[in-house]
């Protein structure tokens, strides 16, 4: 079975649109896990849009499946990596004014640079994951550089099969097949395999399906869902407390 992480950067999004306590990415760690995710993952990002570095912290000490940090290779992030320790630590490029991640980083132009970011993460006892378009030299540089796990980026399946996309059939597939090659290929070559990016409800199982893709990260679609799942029940305990009528006051 493909393991599911879940991001949950968005939980965090909401409470820093007020810089407040709630909703708490701790609960939401430990509600991820009552459901069944096999892991959390959460994104530092260079500008603390979303998680904190107390989560990060905090998180470490409440994960018990599985952590996995995104992060830039930036010598701060490395820094906090080493210190924090997560399970696994997913290298991705980052752009301050960029919406979220807009694709893998591009290893094959500065192996160097990557290579040296893999060996700390290694040397601090971090599986070191990178995070990758489906291009075959894009897998193989990652090879080389030493990682031990690639995330392929899902991002133009997502893109293509968005309601509304009208992609024909074809460039779907063909879409898939780059992502299938490219999971075979960093298989053959020892490497652990992840994929993720824009995965949702409808579109997440043919990705599943892919040989040797041990590990989905998927965040905005499942905090979306949760949002509107869960309207209706906080506006009628809302409604309750009003009234003076008892509500659930746990999370
Ligand atoms: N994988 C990586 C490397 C990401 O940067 C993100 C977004 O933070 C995801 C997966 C999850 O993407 P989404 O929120 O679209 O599910």
């Amino acid at each position: 079975m493909v393991r599911l992480n879940v991001n949950i950067d968005h939980i965090a999004t909401i409470r820093q649109a007020r810089r407040a306590q709630e909703p708490s990415v701790i609960t939401a760690a430990v509600i991820a896990d009552l459901a069944g995710a096999d892991g959390i993952t959460v994104h530092l990002r260079g500008d603390r849009r979303h998680i904190q570095d107390r989560d990060v912290r905090l998180l470490r000490e409440i994960v018990k499946t599985h952590l996995n940090l995104e992060m830039a290779p930036t010598e701060e992030m490395l820094r906090i990596a080493s210190e924090i320790k997560p399970d696994a630590v997913t290298l991705v490029p980052e752009r301050p004014d960029e919406i979220t991640t807009e694709g893998g980083l591009d290893v094959l132009s500065r192996p160097g640079q990557l290579g040296e970011a893999v060996k700390r993460l290694k040397s601090a006892g971090v599986l070191a994951s990178v995070f990758i378009d489906p291009l075959p030299g894009q897998i193989q540089s990652a090879t080389d550089a030493g990682a031990q796990q690639v995330e392929i980026c899902t991002s133009r399946y997502a893109s293509l099969t968005e309601p509304g996309s009208h992609a024909a059939a074809g460039e779907i597939d063909e879409e898939l097949l780059r992502i299938k090659e490219c999971a075979a290929l960093a298989g053959g070559n020892g490497l652990q395999v992840a994929a993720g990016h824009g995965l949702t409800y409808r579109n997440v199982r043919r990705v599943a399906e892919i040989d040797y893709v041990e590990e989905l990260n998927i965040g905005h679609n499942i905090v979306a869902r949760a949002a509107i799942l869960g309207l209706e029940r906080a506006v009628a305990e809302m409604v309750a407390a009003v009234a003076g009528r008892s509500f659930s006051q746990g999370r």
